[in-house]
């Protein structure tokens, strides 16, 4: 059997209204990019004739504007899961036109592979070379992988595959593909460090199931990162002293260090300076996104070895990466999202985890998702995959945003990801508290020590007169959200005034 080239238009006119469609890649890395927007064209098409059009989306995590942004604009969504960044699809969540299932990353493949979200209709990969070797093609991917294994061997129409000529074939032998067994016949993922490869190169699919190729130069479209600033130098430093002082007692292991850090600028940056820091020593990082702060430390030997579900870099950085491949081939891995974001191997690698906090409660509470508690950024993506696991599990965030007229640091969340069971360290600019071993209200001390000067005296206002409703853990419930509905009234939340919100 010949591998069939065709055009985007043509792969798009065979995917129908309520399609499930499955895609590969990991954040904008490796996510195809020139099949959906000929979708999104056909569903403009279809609903100008006054036909519905709209499919479901599955994908490894986040993926590209082409994608999500392209489909989202032309209303051709019904339901998209599991994780996006992408801001024209995250109005439509929050303005109810798509169904969003927020899914920790983990469980993704799985839910898949049981049924309970798929299968998917179509696969549609992104590859940098492809090869046929008998009845099998053998798909090299490029700077993602997602679940593509499990959404090539699933999807129950076929596969188209993307291949994009912008990506070197010097990306192949960076994979380690792999796919979990079902959890009632799962064996050990046996994973005892970053760089422990346990699968193939490249994804085998049987080659009467691709039912065409799509060839394209184009490349990645990964958003840049904001720069690090004062407030994120200093939340690196706290978390290199945090983790020195960790290494000292014995906590965490000084030769075995191994990191993991979340998405976003916040994120990226910290990592930046905390890698800077000469107290700590060299480490290894194992993650789901690298971005390109990590990709520095990697380069000038801070970073001793990386395992990541993706390659979350600027077209630029990409294109470095692959021109000095000699440099990354020995200490760079990339995973699926389901072994990159994998539990057991959390576990057993005895990882440092570092996510970002959009607020965290006086208990130790932590939101990563929903701002005010109703509006979705981005989705909780793989951070409780870590934080559940991780040996040491920390969120860091600036004590205040919109030109400090937010606290991070609040009464009560308004929407918990991730409980304060999981939540070990919480580091802004102003220190690290420390939650482990601590009662609730002890936590709360150790919290509002490193809220913004602005805010200790009110949060510690609502303590005192939440203590006068005693238990174990001291709220007034009617003005627990008080800090959130001043912000909405008055536009800051330092106008707060609890005698508004507390009658007796
Ligand atoms: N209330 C209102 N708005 C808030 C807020 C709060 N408490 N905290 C942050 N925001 C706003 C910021 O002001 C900013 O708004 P803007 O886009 O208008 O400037 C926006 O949210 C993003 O904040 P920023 O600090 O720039 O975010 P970031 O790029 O560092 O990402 C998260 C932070 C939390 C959104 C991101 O890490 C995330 O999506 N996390 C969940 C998934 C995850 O952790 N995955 C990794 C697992 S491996």
């Amino acid at each position: 059997m010949t591998i069939s080239y065709i055009s985007a238009a043509e792969a798009a006119a065979m995917i129908n209204h309520g399609d499930v469609l499955g895609v590969g890649g990991f954040g904008p890395a490796g996510s195809p990019k020139c099949i959906t927007p000929e979708i999104a064209k056909r569903a403009r098409g279809e609903h100008e004739a006054g036909r519905p059009f709209r499919v479901d989306l599955i994908t490894g995590a986040s993926i590209g504007a082409s994608c999500d942004g392209e489909l989202a604009a032309a209303d051709a969504i019904d339901r998209r899961l599991p994780f996006t960044v992408n801001p024209e699809i995250r109005k439509a969540f929050n303005e109810g036109r798509v169904r969003y299932s927020d899914l920790n990353l983990s469980d993704n493949a799985t839910f898949l592979r049981q049924g309970i979200t798929g299968p998917p209709t179509w696969g549609i990969m992104e590859a940098c070379h492809i090869e046929q070797v008998g009845n099998t093609i053998r798909i090299y991917p490029t700077a993602g992988i997602g679940i593509a294994p499990t959404i090539c061997r699933l999807a129950t129409q076929g596969i188209f595959i993307e291949l994009n000529e912008w990506h070197s074939t010097n990306l192949i032998g960076l994979h380690d593909i792999y796919e979990i067994e079902n959890p009632w016949s799962r064996t050990t993922v046996g994973i005892t460090h970053p760089l422990k490869r346990i699968g193939k190169p490249y994804i085998e699919v049987e080659a009467h199931r691709v039912k065409g190729v799509v060839r394209c130069n184009l490349p990645d479209e990964s958003r840049s990162m904001t720069p690090g600033n004062s407030i994120t130098d200093a939340i690196g430093q706290h978390m290199a002293d945090f983790l020195v002082y960790n290494m000292n007692h014995g906590f965490i292991s000084r030769d075995r260090l191994i990191l993991q850090s979340g998405v976003g600028s916040g994120a990226n940056a910290v990592l930046g300076a905390l890698g800077e820091c000469e107290d700590v020593p060299r480490f290894s990082i194992y993650t789901e996104v690298l971005q390109e702060e990590p990709l520095r430390l990697i380069k000038n030997g801070r970073v001793k070895a990386a395992s990541t579900g993706a390659l979350t870099i600027g077209p630029e950085p990409l294109r470095e990466l692959c021109n000095d491949i000699s440099h990354y081939s020995d200490c760079l891995l990339v995973r699926p999202s389901e072994i990159s974001n994998c539990p057991e191997i959390i576990a057993r690698l005895g990882i440092c985890s570092m996510n970002t906090a959009i607020e965290v409660d006086v208990y130790g509470h932590v939101n990563s998702t929903k701002i005010g508690g109703t509006r979705m950024m981005n989705g909780v993506g793989g951070s409780a995959d870590f934080t559940c696991n991780a040996m040491l599990a920390s969120f860091t965030c600036s004590s205040t945003t919109k030109d400090g007229k937010i606290s991070s640091i609040v009464p009560f969340c308004s929407h918990v990801d991730h409980t304060e069971h999981y939540v070990d360290a919480v580091i802004t600019e102003y220190g690290v508290a420390d939650l482990r071993g601590k009662c609730s209200m002890e936590k709360a001390a150790a919290l509002i020590e490193i809220a913004h000067p602005d805010y200790r005296p009110l949060l510690r206002d609502y303590l005192c007169l939440a203590e006068r409703y005693g238990g174990h853990t001291h709220h007034v419930l009617p003005a627990a959200f008080a800090m959130h509905d001043t912000y909405r009234r008055k536009g800051d939340m330092r106008l707060t005034d609890w005698s508004e919100y507390i009658r007796e």
